[in-house]
């Protein structure tokens, strides 16, 4: 994989994509910029190496359409914050007449349904704004959409220093051993192949979060209304006979109704009306013994019902104690980055994902078909007709 170190960018047009698809507050101001920080030693990179022009471009949100609530506006004023330098954002990604120079940021990209249905029409008309494509966007690697797919067909396209640090940090195999893998969230789905993956290339597999409620009613305990997901009963019947699996032997309940009545009971006991919310003071204390003898800690998916407290109560302790800890602490991006964040303890972890459903995908050892496509099309060079007529 090429990356902006293999590139000369002098006097050139550059077009970066980076994952600008930040937390927002009520107000609509930024209320997470790690996103904007993870993607700077690429655009200084670039600037460093005087380009004619940098263009950025990013999605924000989910948005059908355009929606003033998702427009890259405050995204732009951060930036400028950051940089101390002037970006001029666009009205729209789809620019008639380009300005000749100068750092410029493109409207959100998914304003255009084309971005999302990877339209080379689109993507063509993107890649006439430059002569060189850099994806940084490692978040968005796992979709193929337009301005990371499609668009390596029409520029010699290069990745950046992002997704360079991002699949250096996420390779299990460069990880210090022993490795002990934290995993957490309600889907049991999604984490299947990264959970399988893990059982193999990893000392122990802690489980954690709603999907250990799947794995209690694979092994027949009563589980109250806890969420299972049915289709993988089976999948968990099997995983629970792996040595490496640890699951939570206590759990903290709540009554279905009022969500007051609060209780800590032994994993196998959950009362009829009850919904399991938290993982118990017991399972926090032997999964803090268990890690003291790791040299990797990777950790994805907060333990409970995060959002409402007390429901937070394990995911804090776990955080803080992981934070203290003298080894390799990975986190795989998503909620529990935003936990991490919102704790203020990121300067404690050696690495923070910047990807939700890409790291998920890299830690369980599938290709990205954002990065592929970078390393088939490095150096195409399709004819591409451009913004300014040239
Ligand atoms: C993310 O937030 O994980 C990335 O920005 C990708 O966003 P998406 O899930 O809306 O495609």
């Amino acid at each position: 994989m090429k990356t902006v170190e293999d590139f000369d960018f002098s006097g050139k047009r550059v077009l970066l994509r980076v994952d600008f698809n930040v937390t927002l507050d009520e107000e609509g101001n930024v209320s997470d910029d790690s996103r904007i920080m993870a993607a700077l030693p690429t655009i200084r990179h670039i600037l460093e190496h005087r380009p004619r022009q940098l263009i950025i471009m990013s999605h924000l949100g989910d948005p059908e359409g355009p929606e003033t609530r998702f427009s890259m506006d405050k995204v732009s004023e951060r930036l400028i914050q950051l940089l101390g330098k002037s970006v001029y954002k666009t009205k729209d990604a789809v620019v008639q007449r380009m300005p000749g120079e100068g750092l410029v940021l493109l409207e959100n990209l998914r304003f255009h349904k084309e971005e999302k249905a990877d339209d080379e029409e689109f993507a063509k008309k993107l890649a006439s704004y430059a002569d060189v494509y850099v994806n940084d966007a490692f978040g968005v690697c796992h979709r193929k959409h337009a301005s990371v797919h499609a668009i390596t067909k029409f520029l010699p396209s290069c990745a950046g220093l992002l997704i360079k640090k991002e699949l250096e940090n996420l390779d299990i195999d460069r990880m210090p051993k022993p490795i002990f893998a934290i995993l957490g969230g309600g889907k049991l789905g999604t984490k299947i192949p990264l959970i399988q993956r893990l059982l193999v290339n990893t000392d122990k597999v802690i489980v954690g979060g709603g999907m250990i409620f799947t794995f209690y009613k694979a092994q027949k305990y009563e589980i109250g209304e806890s969420v299972v997901d049915k289709s993988y009963l089976k999948n968990a019947e099997v995983m629970c006979h792996n040595e490496k699996l640890y699951l939570p032997e206590d759990v903290v309940v709540a009554d279905c109704e009022s969500k007051t009545e609060v209780r800590t009971v032994a994993a196998g006991s959950i009362p009829k009306k009850s919904v399991g919310l938290d993982i118990g003071a017991k399972s926090v204390k032997q999964i803090k013994k268990m890690l003291k003898g790791a040299r990797t800690v990777l950790w994805n998916g907060p333990l409970g019902y995060y959002e409402k407290p007390p429901f937070d109560k394990a995911t804090r302790e776990i955080a803080n104690f992981i934070a203290g800890l003298d080894c390799n602490k990975v986190v795989g991006g998503g909620d529990t980055a935003d936990i991490i964040h919102k704790m203020e303890l990121e300067g404690k972890y050696s690495f923070i994902s910047s990807g939700g459903g890409a790291a998920l995908e890299v830690l369980s050892g599938n290709a990205l078909p954002a990065l592929e496509a970078l390393e088939i099309n490095v150096g195409a060079k399709a004819e591409v007709k451009g913004a300014q007529g040239k």
